[in-house]
């Protein structure tokens, strides 16, 4: 072999320039050992197609140990020359094994080898991305569980609204991870397809079984296009797609722990551990986990733009833009894993202020719907009864009878509760108390006590955690 596989056709070597510019070893080395077990599986098969000896296979085969245990132990060398980490591969062989090393790249191409090499990676990254969000539901629950009963006000429009329990707002993350992870295992689907075989676009003369190269990857199916199988990047945009969703549920959560753990919320208290604090503010800790989790949804969706522009408008079948396709996925991929074993971390490590949530859940009218709920119980139309509620909300903003500092719909009197509605009778008071306004939420997947202890009951049991 000359200095490039492709040298026959060439009079010119390749300028330097070039050759750093069109590496992609850099990155791609990630994929030596998907790009090893791949090679194992295509030679076992020529070997039993008798499109090269089982001895060749043989030499071949511990040839490839061989060259894996050097990347391994960082004996390797790499080079802008060769390219990617299959022809570093490639090379190494044959410094192992000598000439057979060049029947290893028979009825294969490099293009029908790296859309094998990135689904069999993604295939693996995917499922453990799919165990550490098992692991973060667990955390999520397993807190849910220890703060079943704190009350804390929910928002809309990052307003008080109605009051909930925090349980029942953790839960809400729990669902959001939980249909992640259906999204990522529904994805695998469509990645778990075994190219090899396909060859530069058109399939290949040798009499290749394809049948066995998959069963010996453990691929669910073979692709059924040659040219689809070299060009389609679809695995990559839906893996970065749903691990972008992913990082927007991170990055609601991230908001809410920076907001809830500033004096002006003091929801939370994020443990030193998990805080960095000021080079120059001595009284400052900071919640940088949560704030650079947030920050890197930027990164991911960055990803996912790119990975949707690099494909538009590519002609059939292979192009080398699709190169580019390797340095947002595993970006993505380390990146989510790091957000989310990060948060599994740091979650059961975060001090709830109970008193502060529920303070804060007593004030701010989050009891006037309820106020108008009562008045529908005694038979007032709904609109009515909100319009009431509504001005005894203005009348207490104000300060009720006596004018001066606002009140809360709980603190006025029965007399200046009545001149609202002659339905409101002395058991106001207690049908909109935090208790009871929660224990009626009781329809399906409402935040009453009864519903939220369900919830985690269930959702406990799906995660093995009882
Ligand atoms: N490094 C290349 C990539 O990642 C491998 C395929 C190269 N194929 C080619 N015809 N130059 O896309």
């Amino acid at each position: 072999m000359g200095q490039k596989p492709w040298d026959g056709r060439f009079s010119q070597s390749t300028d330097k320039m070039v050759e750093r510019f069109t590496s992609s070893i850099d990155i791609d080395k990630v994929l030596y050992n998907c790009d090893i077990d791949g090679s194992i599986a295509h030679l076992k098969m020529m070997a039993n197609q008798s499109i090269i000896t089982q001895n060749e296979a043989d030499t071949l085969l511990k040839g490839l140990e061989q060259v894996r245990k050097k990347i391994e132990s960082k004996d390797f060398e790499y080079s802008d020359a060769l390219e990617d980490i299959h022809m570093h591969i490639e090379k190494a062989l044959g410094d192992e094994v000598g000439e057979v090393a060049k029947k290893l790249h028979t009825g294969r191409s490099r293009n029908d080898q790296v859309a094998l090499d990135v689904r069999i990676y993604l295939k693996r990254e995917t499922e453990a991305i799919m165990n550490a969000l098992f692991s973060l539901q667990r955390v999520l629950v397993q807190t849910a569980q220890k703060y079943i009963d704190v009350v804390m006000p929910g928002y809309t429009h990052l307003q008080r609204a109605q009051p909930v329990l925090f349980s029942h707002h953790l839960m809400a993350y729990y669902e959001m991870f939980k249909r992640d992870c259906e999204r990522f295992e529904d994805s695998i689907k469509r990645t778990d397809v075994m190219p090899l075989g396909s060859a530069a676009l058109a399939g290949t003369t040798y009499p290749l079984d394809r049948e066995l190269t998959r069963k010996l990857l453990g691929f669910s199916k073979v692709s059924d296009n040659s040219m689809d199988s070299v060009s389609d990047r679809d695995f990559v945009m839906e893996f970065i797609s749903c691990a972008s969703i992913a990082m927007i549920h991170f990055s609601r959560l991230s908001e809410e722990l920076v907001l809830w753990s500033s004096s002006e919320f003091a929801f939370i208290t994020i443990s030193d551990a998990f805080t960095t604090g000021s080079s120059i503010m001595p009284q400052k800790k900071n919640p940088d986990v949560a704030e650079l989790v947030r920050g890197k949804t930027g990164r991911v969706v960055g990803n996912l733009m790119a990975i949707l522009t690099i494909m538009k408008s590519l002609p059939l079948a292979y192009n080398r833009d699709m190169q580019e396709d390797k340095e947002p996925l595993f970006d993505t991929v380390n990146t989510l894993k790091a957000c989310i074993d990060i948060y599994s971390k740091m979650i059961p490590n975060i001090e709830i202020n109970q008193n502060n949530m529920l303070n804060a859940a007593q004030k701010g009218y989050l009891n006037a719907t309820d106020l108008a709920d009562y008045l529908v119980v005694k038979g007032l139309p709904f609109r009515e009864a909100h319009s009431v509620s509504g001005r005894a909300v203005a009348f207490a903003i104000s300060g009720g009878a006596e004018g001066g500092q606002s009140k809360e719909l709980h603190e006025l009197s029965i007399d200046e509760l009545k001149q609202f509605s002659d339905l409101i009778d002395g058991d106001i008071f207690d049908f909109i108390s935090i208790e009871k306004m929660l224990s009626r939420r009781v329809t399906h997947g409402s935040t009453s006590y009864a519903n939220v202890q369900k919830a985690v009951e269930v959702a406990s049991k799906r995660l093995n955690l009882k």
